[in-house]
C-alpha cells in the first residue's frame, strides 16, 4: 500500500457574503497517494480552485481537517505552513502568474530569494531548470516575448525550483491551444515520472480521462463521476 500524500477528511469551506453563504466546499474527504497523477475535474464553480488552495496551505478551511505528508495542517503555526508552501508545494496556474518586469531566468530565481539561497545557487538552479522545460535559449526574455506554452514553462520551472515532493496545477493548459496543452501535460507525466505527486485541475474531460486517479467535484462535494 503507497502511502497517502495529502488527506482531506470532512473539509468545509464557506464564503459569507453579505447575508448568503456560499458553500464552496461541503464536506470533502479523499486521500491522494504519493507519486500519483490526479485529476480534478467538475463544472465551473464547482470549488475546484477552493480544494487546491487549501491542499496548498493558501487557504484555510472553515471545518475539517487537511493532512500533508502524514500531518494535521490545523496543527502547524504560521511558519511551517509558509515552510510547506515554500518547500513541499509547487503551484502552476491557468494565467502563469510570472512577473511581467522579471525575465524568465529571474521569474525562477524569485523563490530561492525568499528561501535564503545564496546568488550563484539560485543562478544555476534557475538555469538547470529552464533548461529542462526546453527554454535554454529564452532565458532572458521577458514573459511579454513568450509564447503562452513558453510562458507555462517558465512558470513550471519556478514551480520546481525549491525541489517540491508534490505539484499543484490549476487550470495548467486553460489558456492554450490543445497541442500547446498536450505538450504541457507531458511535462507534467515527466515531472511525475520523478517521483512527485502531480494534482492537476482540469476542465478537459479528454485530458483528466487520461490520468489514472480523478476526483470529481460537483457543487462542492465529491461525485462518482459527472
Ligand atoms: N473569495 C470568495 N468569496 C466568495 N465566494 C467565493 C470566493 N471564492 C470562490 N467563491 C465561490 O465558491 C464557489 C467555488 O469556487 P471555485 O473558484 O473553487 O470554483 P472552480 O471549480 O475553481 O470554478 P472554475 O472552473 O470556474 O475555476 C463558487 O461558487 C465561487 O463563486
Ligand atoms: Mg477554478
Amino acid at each position: 500500500m503507497s502511502e497517502n500524500v495529502i488527506e482531506l477528511v470532512n473539509v468545509r469551506r464557506y464564503y459569507i457574503v453579505g447575508d448568503f453563504c456560499v458553500k464552496a466546499l461541503d464536506g470533502v474527504s479523499c486521500s491522494i497517494r504519493k507519486g500519483s497523477f490526479t485529476a480534478i475535474m467538475g463544472p465551473s464553480g464547482s470549488g475546484k480552485s477552493t480544494m487546491m488552495n487549501l491542499i496548498g496551505c493558501l487557504d484555510t478551511p472553515t471545518s475539517g481537517f487537511i493532512k500533508i505528508g502524514g500531518e494535521y495542517t490545523n496543527n502547524l503555526n504560521e511558519k511551517e505552513l509558509a515552510d510547506i508552501r515554500n518547500r513541499r508545494v509547487g503551484f502552476v496556474f491557468q494565467q502563469f502568474n510570472l512577473l511581467g518586469k522579471q525575465n524568465a531566468l529571474e521569474n525562477v530565481m524569485t523563490p530561492l530569494l525568499y528561501a535564503g539561497v545564496s546568488g550563484r545557487e539560485r543562478r544555476e538552479r534557475a538555469e538547470a531548470l529552464l533548461e529542462r522545460v526546453g527554454l535554454k535559449d529564452r532565458m532572458k526574455h521577458l514573459p511579454s516575448e513568450l509564447s503562452g506554452g513558453q510562458k507555462q514553462r517558465v512558470a513550471i520551472a519556478r514551480a520546481l525550483v525549491n525541489n517540491p515532493d508534490i505539484l499543484l496545477a490549476d487550470e495548467p493548459t486553460g489558456a492554450l491551444d490543445s497541442k500547446t496543452g498536450d505538450q504541457i501535460m507531458e511535462l507534467f507525466q515527466d515531472i511525475n515520472d520523478e517521483g512527485r505527486t502531480v494534482v492537476f485541475v482540469t476542465h478537459d474531460r479528454g485530458l483528466g480521462m487520461r490520468c489514472k486517479d480523478q476526483i470529481y467535484i460537483h457543487d462542492g462535494k465529491i461525485v462518482e463521476g459527472y
